[in-house]
């Protein structure tokens, strides 16, 4: 770890400029704490729904376990409504996160529907209500992740970052798409370097990252205090240590495989640790030249043992361009 903090958040050293994206369904304990080991420089959750905190969803464990080793670590919940939200944060204290993030850039109907996740950006004062709250009630940093807007004629990216400033919280992360957008075109990345522009909190520039060389120019381009990275870590957390995924030897993949397996199966059990770990295995795999039943065979693996086996009879090469 270098000695220097890159910046703060808050009071909390943030060392690092480069973080793994909240993913549902990816960035869980073990793919968090692999991609923090190799440079993510903080550990959110997946999103949380603040109204399963409150009624104590059996599955909450699952998403807010974490290791010491990843902090500082950042609860990430959505809802619309700000007492909810508080009630929930306020709960979750004891588990003592290191920061609570609020979503407010999901775009998929059942949340942004309801107003919760990017749903929000069309209540601006429901958003400073919500960072006031929290912010003066929890003892810990309050940021929020949004995206640029609802829609294209609705664009607020910079009114909603400077309500949050204003309000209490301590660093926002952006999306460079709207809700509209979902994950269509290209991210606005004029729209990051407004926001950054636009207030004094940390800023996170997100979209589009993909290469290493992007996270250069998203920080170039933006002025963003970090980058970062969803999709583009999937299959690649190489990333955070600075390498591109085609500069991962073999030998180095087969190890990574087999401990993000390892790690998923102690965390979530044998069986759906291994069936979870599907999503990731076509990703680690989808840069080389696997037939569709050689690829078949590997996903369906009943155990470990069969996995590592497969891996090393294929003897992966990279696909010719
Ligand atoms: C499968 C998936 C799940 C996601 N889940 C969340 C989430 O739980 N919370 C959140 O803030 N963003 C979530 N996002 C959005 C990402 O954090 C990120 O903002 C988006 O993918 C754009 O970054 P990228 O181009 O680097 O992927 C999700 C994205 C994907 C693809």
């Amino acid at each position: 770890m270098p000695s220097e903090p890159s910046f703060h958040i808050g009071p909390i050293p943030i060392y690092g400029r480069v973080i793994l994206s909240p993913m549902d369904g990816f960035s869980d304990q073990p793919f968090r704490s692999l991609a923090r080991r190799l440079g993510s420089a903080i550990s959110y959750t997946e999103f949380v729904n603040a109204q399963d905190v409150l009624n104590t969803h059996p599955h909450l464990h699952l998403r807010l376990a974490f290791l010491e080793t990843e902090r500082p670590v950042t609860f990430q919940l959505f809802d619309d409504d700000p007492e909810r939200l508080l009630q929930a944060a306020l709960k979750l204290r004891p588990y003592n996160p290191d920061m609570i993030d609020i979503n407010m850039g999901c775009s998929v109907r059942c949340v942004s529907g309801r107003g919760a996740g990017a749903g929000l950006l069309r209540e601006p004062a429901k958003i400073a209500r919500i960072f006031r709250s929290l912010s003066a009630t929890l003892d810990i940093p309050i940021t929020g992740k949004i995206r640029i807007g609802w829609d294209e004629d609705s664009l607020n990216h910079t009114e909603i970052a400077r309500i949050i400033e204003d309000n209490g919280g301590a660093a926002v992360a952006v999306h460079g798409r709207t809700k509209s957008q979902a994950y269509r075109g290209n991210a606005n990345w004029d729209a990051i370097a407004e926001v950054k522009a636009a207030v004094r909190i940390p800023v996170f520039g997100n979209g589009d990252v993909r290469l290493v060389a992007d996270i250069g120019r998203m920080r170039e381009h933006t002025g963003c205090d970090a980058v970062m990275i969803g999709r583009g870590a999937i299959g690649n957390p190489w990333i955070f240590a600075g390498l591109d995924r085609h500069e991962v030897s073999q030998p180095q993949v087969r190890q990574m495989v087999l401990a993000h397996l390892e790690a998923m199966q102690t965390f979530y059990g044998a069986d759906l640790g291994l069936v979870l770990f599907r999503k990731h295995a076509a990703r680690y795999i989808s840069p080389y030249g696997l037939t569709p039943a050689q690829r078949e065979d590997l996903l369906t693996s009943q155990t470990a043992q069969d996995f590592a086996r497969l891996l090393d009879e294929l003897a992966l090469q990279p696909a010719m361009a």
